[in-house]
């Protein structure tokens, strides 16, 4: 029997209903592109509201995580993974859910007491430690060794900013063939993470406020894809039972030897199966330009990057044969995924076909432009991501085959200037979505970003902008909500936009790292879209936002904003049209 079916069995054993995985695009909550934890789509449970299933549920749920793409070729990152979890919505608390882990791993999975240690949280000033985790966890033969506490960064769980959350108690395992140390040692890579029991009886609200749930809750999640690989005793994942039948397809079809080809035959092997997940999905996501599409179409487009360099012939069906193998492997989990092969098959054959003309007329102008170079110029690789599309990270991959350094800082700093530029002249190259660039149109955009900073009062912090359109006579705004804006929300926001205005509020800019822009909370309609260095436009201390601009100086300079419609764009997104009077 397999994990998943052991997990499940497990906890129905203990009085756990299943409740089926939710789609990857989320149906109810769509401030997130994806479902990133078994938790998301039960969070109104969490908060409060009675379950059908009721108190004990168990799942495995299907989640995609873009975050860390350039990590993925290594032996452990996926883009998609399994995550097992099984939740108490105010039933059992801390000594039941660790009975439970304690039980399944050491009985059911049979792994030895002594290859395993937890962290619990260390608390703070306003939570103690958690003495009751740690006793439980003694009880049933962790020696004190083997705990290690630890602060919020590591034994406090949520998802995002806010939500339900609670301190944790993470279970570790020791994945190597050296003697085991008495004592745990967290920072060791030899202890690797496998189950996390998140104890859930705060909410933190958008003002970083925690309060109490009204009910105590449990919520676990175990990755599918690293417990698989520790259970069957590899340390890279993609050589066990999950992953080794797609790797040795694509051996077969490349006709080379996984051992020399990891990197890419892992980024293939990671890509496809996300994409042919994210396809198969009922939101009926394409690869396209914006949003979710985006994310499909830079999967497959990497993948198809990556067939390149294992000499995979462009023009075989090798995408269909692959997605053929992921769609049977996973159909007895996943009727959706038999259920929708047809169009799987026909959209990564389209985005094939698509992304190879593409590649190849642009490849064809590396070369010749890089012919006997010994070092790409930062000039020429922002040349190419110029005018040719490519992006930083081809050039790189390009560059590296042939031998040849890239001036990445060199690269950085001409697209910095040409930022620069075209800010000044206001020549829209770069422009994040805007169509024309005229006085009025301007004035709009910094609208845009008060409506954005609006709503997320309004609605709350899960609105998240999904798109805007703007010309010199109305803008058009785009976002999540679940709800037909009441006519007192819709004045509300107004009212805020305008005394906003009112106010008169400098609009400053500053370049920037992504990271340290997302870090200062900007807001960025898609964060993955954007260059390494960002402009970061803030209105006052009410709104931040990477974005390219261009913008007034001074939020009086907007004039009057009115709304003058609200309606449905599309599955849990409405769209507000506005404009703004003289
Ligand atoms: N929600 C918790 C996690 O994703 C269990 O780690």
């Amino acid at each position: 029997m397999n994990l998943k079916d052991m997990y499940i069995n497990y906890f129905v054993s203990k009085g756990h209903k299943q409740i089926p995985s939710a789609p990857v695009v989320p149906e109810n909550d769509a401030s997130v592109l994806f479902n990133t934890a078994g938790m998301q789509p039960l969070i109104p449970y969490l908060m409060g509201k009675e379950h059908p299933y009721g108190k004990r549920l168990v799942d495995y749920q299907k989640c995609v995580r873009t975050n860390d793409l350039d990590s993925v070729g290594d032996e452990t990152h996926h883009t998609f993974f399994e995550m097992l979890g099984n939740w108490s919505l105010g039933d059992y608390f801390k000594e039941e859910s660790i009975a439970f882990s304690f039980e399944f791993l050491t009985s059911v999975l049979n792994i030895p007491v002594e290859r395993l240690a937890v962290t619990v949280y260390m608390g703070d000033d306003k939570i103690p430690r958690d003495d009751v985790s740690a006793n439980f966890w003694k009880s049933h033969g962790i020696s004190e060794d083997r705990i290690a506490y630890l602060g919020a960064e590591d034994n406090f769980w949520i998802a995002g900013e806010s939500g339900p959350c609670g301190g944790d108690t993470e279970i570790f395992y020791f994945r190597s063939d050296d003697e085991i140390p008495t004592k745990f040692d967290p920072k060791d890579s030899r202890w690797v993470e496998i189950w996390n029991n998140v104890f859930m009886e705060y909410y933190k609200d958008e003002n970083g406020e925690v309060s109490e749930l009204p009910k105590k809750n449990v919520d676990t999640g175990m990755g599918v894809e690293r417990t698989a690989a520790i259970l069957e005793g590899v340390n890279d994942n993609y050589l066990s039972s999950v992953w080794v039948d797609v790797i040795r397809k694509i051996e077969q079809i490349s006709g080379l030897k996984y051992e020399e080809n990891k990197k890419s035959m892992r980024i293939v092997a990671d890509h496809m199966r996300t994409a042919v997940f994210i396809l198969a999905d009922k939101a009926g996501v394409k690869p396209s330009n914006t949003d979710r599409g985006y994310i499909l179409r830079r999967l497959i487009r990497r993948a198809i990057r990556h067939t390149r360099y294992l000499n995979i012939n462009v023009n075989s069906n090798w995408e269909e044969v692959l997605a053929l193998l992921i769609i049977d492997k996973y159909s007895k989990y996943y009727s959706e995924l038999s259920e929708n092969k047809n169009v799987i098959l026909d959209e990564l054959k389209k985005e094939k076909e698509k992304f190879n003309r593409t590649l190849e007329k642009g490849l064809r102008v590396f070369e010749k432009e890089t012919n006997g170079l010994s070092e790409i110029s930062g000039e020429l690789a922002f040349k190419l991501y110029d005018t040719f599309g490519f992006p930083i990270e081809l050039t790189q991959e390009e560059a590296s085959n042939k031998g040849l350094n890239v001036d990445i800082k060199g690269f950085e700093e001409k697209f910095k200037a040409h930022q620069e530029l075209s800010r000044t002249a206001s020549k829209g190259m770069f422009k994040g979505g805007l169509a024309g660039d005229s006085k009025k149109e301007t004035r709009y955009h910094t609208a845009t970003h008060l409506l954005n900073a609006a709503l997320k009062i309004v609605i709350g912090p899960s609105s998240h902008q999904m798109g805007s359109n703007i010309n010199d006579e109305r803008m058009r705004f785009d976002f999540t909500c679940d709800h037909k804006l009441t006519e007192e929300e819709k004045q509300r926001a107004e009212d805020l936009v305008n005394e906003w205005i009112q106010a008169g509020l400098d609009v400053t800019v500053e370049e920037m790292s992504k990271e340290e822009a997302v870090k200062l909370g900007a807001e960025a309609m898609f964060i993955e879209r954007y260059p390494d260095i960002v402009t970061v436009y803030s209105v006052g201390n009410v709104s931040k936002e990477i974005c390219m601009g261009p913008h007034v100086k001074n939020s009086k300079e907007i004039g009057k904003f009115k709304i003058v419609k609200e309606e449905a764009s599309s599955a849990g997104v409405r769209r507000i049209k506005a404009i703004i009077e003289d």
